[in-house]
């Protein structure tokens, strides 16, 4: 009895979800990808445009919503965007990198297709293959809360995405050659405020007016200091968690990062009012690299006065480190369901597996690669979420990636973690190197738990935040030392789990986690596949052309 009736509940709840599903609102997009030659930083560049737009449009939508894109690619490279940010539940089939999805081949088009769920938030889009980060092609996304979900904030006046990120003069495909030769990536020629150079982007304040700031670094490689001169910067939310409102004079973001910040405009009473300036500048860098905007007021003259916040000292990690840790999770209020995110406790779940990812560097054939536990990720020619879909069995070899580091000699590999849906996972990033790490998991955010100096071990646990850790979906690594996280398995499908780095990433720091429920063996243990259905209009290549 009790038996028909839980099922009668699943099925219920089963048509409610398809409900959900049937008549949430769709977001739509025509996207056409081309080159165009644009002057940024005092010279040309060969830039990719959407629309004619660089940056490229917002996306925007309101949690539950399904979002539809349709990318026309008329770049002569193949093409694929990301969501970075984006848990696309059950949906890797939409993730476009390269481990899910075969490329849209130009002249083509092809068309994107999820549901934003239960999520909010800051995030921004970018092309996956062959660098072409490098020359743009991204954009910024928002994702409202449904109307009945409260916000622990007043609605601000009005909200502004601000892209931030280092530029190179070199064209991308120069840069991949270099890349592809064994070397590492130049250093940046300058920082970028929503593709313009300094003092070419102005946000337009009103007195009194609350702003909404939506920050990302698109970038490739350079942590950003981000600050403003004479307004306070009020933390709100981090890749689509509300944090614990707390001021700060400037904010480290790394590379793939997204936070949202208030500003509140100054009221003065005589109506007299002058223009601020917007700082971007590199932080553990060797030398000053700064990118400028301006926030100009009604009839501001166009210069600012002054200088406005100085930077933390270039190496100074330990305030870096001080600020990550002061970043937490409100608990008090729920970000995209009504129920508070504080009711999870994600400090008394049981830790079911850990696993630690170690990077390094490896020569292979004398050629400069980037490894995790000793393996530098390469591609099979057909994308890891079609070789499981059709079973294609020489491709992906169950136990090979080793989920401690070993002492086995580097080697180049297609790395897979398979990992059971439900699980509950603790996941040690381990920097030996001197340079700074950013992380990011796709499908997933996770609780930081905890950054240290030196090597990781058992004992550091007990220094861990179990309580109000933010939930972010990327996070940095600092040079010699670790970061923790705790990561729920609760969204099946291939995920890539990558360095945010460009050079890391396209020389091979990178994997994929195969998150599955236990298959048709035994049904009384509920997880069991629970993904969308391949794409009616999905593209074949490689083994499954
Ligand atoms: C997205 O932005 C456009 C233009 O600002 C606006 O008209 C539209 O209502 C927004 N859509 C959602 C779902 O918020
Ligand atoms: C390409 O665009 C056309 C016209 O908008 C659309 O009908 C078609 O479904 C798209 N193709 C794919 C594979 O998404
Ligand atoms: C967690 O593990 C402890 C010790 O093994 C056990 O007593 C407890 O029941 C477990 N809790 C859950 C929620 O599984
Ligand atoms: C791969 O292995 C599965 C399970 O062992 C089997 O059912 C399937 O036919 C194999 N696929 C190929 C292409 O050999």
């Amino acid at each position: 009895m009790r038996h028909v009736f839980v099922e009668v509940l699943v099925l219920i709840s089963l048509v409610i979800l398809e409900l959900s599903y049937a008549f949430a609102p769709i977001s739509s997009y025509q996207w056409v990808v081309s080159y165009s030659q644009r002057f940024i930083l005092g010279g040309n560049k060969q830039v990719i445009v959407i629309n004619d737009m660089f940056p490229g449009p917002i996306l925007n939508a309101t949690a539950n919503d399904i979002i539809v894109v349709n990318i026309f690619n008329n770049l002569p490279e193949p093409f694929l965007m990301t969501w970075n940010g984006l848990q696309l539940r059950k949906n890797s089939w939409q993730d476009g990198v390269r481990g899910t999805n075969c490329p849209i081949l130009p002249g083509t088009n092809w068309t994107y297709r999820f549901q934003v769920k239960d999520q909010i938030g800051s995030y921004f889009y970018f092309p996956t293959l062959l660098l072409q980060k490098a020359a743009g092609g991204y954009g910024a996304i928002r994702i409202y809360p449904p109307e009945l979900v409260p916000v622990p904030f007043p609605k601000p006046d009005e909200e502004y995405d601000i892209l931030i990120g280092d530029w190179f003069y070199l064209d991308h495909t120069v840069m991949r050659a270099s890349l592809d030769a064994g070397h590492s990536l130049p250093n940046p020629d300058g920082i970028l405020f929503n593709g313009r150079g300094p003092e070419e982007t102005f946000f337009a304040f009103e007195p009194g007016k609350t702003y909404r700031l939506r920050i990302s670094n698109v970038g490739l490689k350079t942590c950003l200091n981000f600050r403003i001169q004479d307004h306070d910067m009020l933390l709100v939310e981090t890749e689509g968690t509300y944090v614990q409102k707390r001021v700060y004079s400037s904010l480290d973001i790394h590379v793939g990062q997204s936070y949202s910040i208030l500003v509140t405009a100054k009221t003065d009473p005589v109506g007299i009012y002058r223009s601020y300036y917007i700082f971007a500048t590199a932080r553990f860098t060797d030398s000053y690299l700064g990118g400028i905007a301006l926030i100009r007021y009604p009839g501001s003259p166009l210069d600012p006065v002054g200088q406005g916040p100085l930077a933390p000292a270039l190496q100074d990690f330990g305030s870096s480190v001080e600020q990550a840790l002061s970043i937490r999770m409100d608990l008090n209020v729920g970000a995209a369901r009504s129920n508070p995110q504080g009711s999870y406790h994600y400090g008394r779940i049981n830790v079911t597996r850990t696993i630690i990812l170690h990077n390094d560097v490896m020569l292979s054939s004398g050629k400069l690669r980037y490894t995790i536990n000793g393996v530098s990720f390469v591609y099979p020619e057909t994308p890891l979420k079609l070789v499981d879909h059709f079973q294609l069995n020489d491709t992906i070899i169950p136990g090979m990636f080793p989920v401690y580091p070993s002492n086995k000699t580097p080697t180049l590999g297609t790395s897979v973690v398979d990992i059971h849906y439900k699980d509950f996972i603790h996941i040690v990033f381990q920097n030996p190197l001197f340079g700074l790490e950013s992380y990011h998991i796709d499908g997933y955010n996770f609780f930081v738990v905890g950054y240290g100096f030196g090597a990781w071990s058992e004992s550091k646990k007990a220094g861990y935040n179990l309580v109000d850790a933010v939930s972010r979906s990327t996070v940095q690594v600092y040079p010699y030392s670790w970061t923790a996280i705790l990561i729920a398995m609760d969204n099946q499908g291939m995920w890539n789990v990558r360095s945010q780095k460009a050079e890391q990433w396209y020389l091979g720091q990178e994997l994929y986690m195969r998150v599955k429920g236990e298959g048709e063996e035994d049904p009384s243990t509920i997880p069991v596949r629970d993904e969308n259905p391949i794409p009616g209009n999905v593209i074949r290549c490689g083994k499954v052309r």
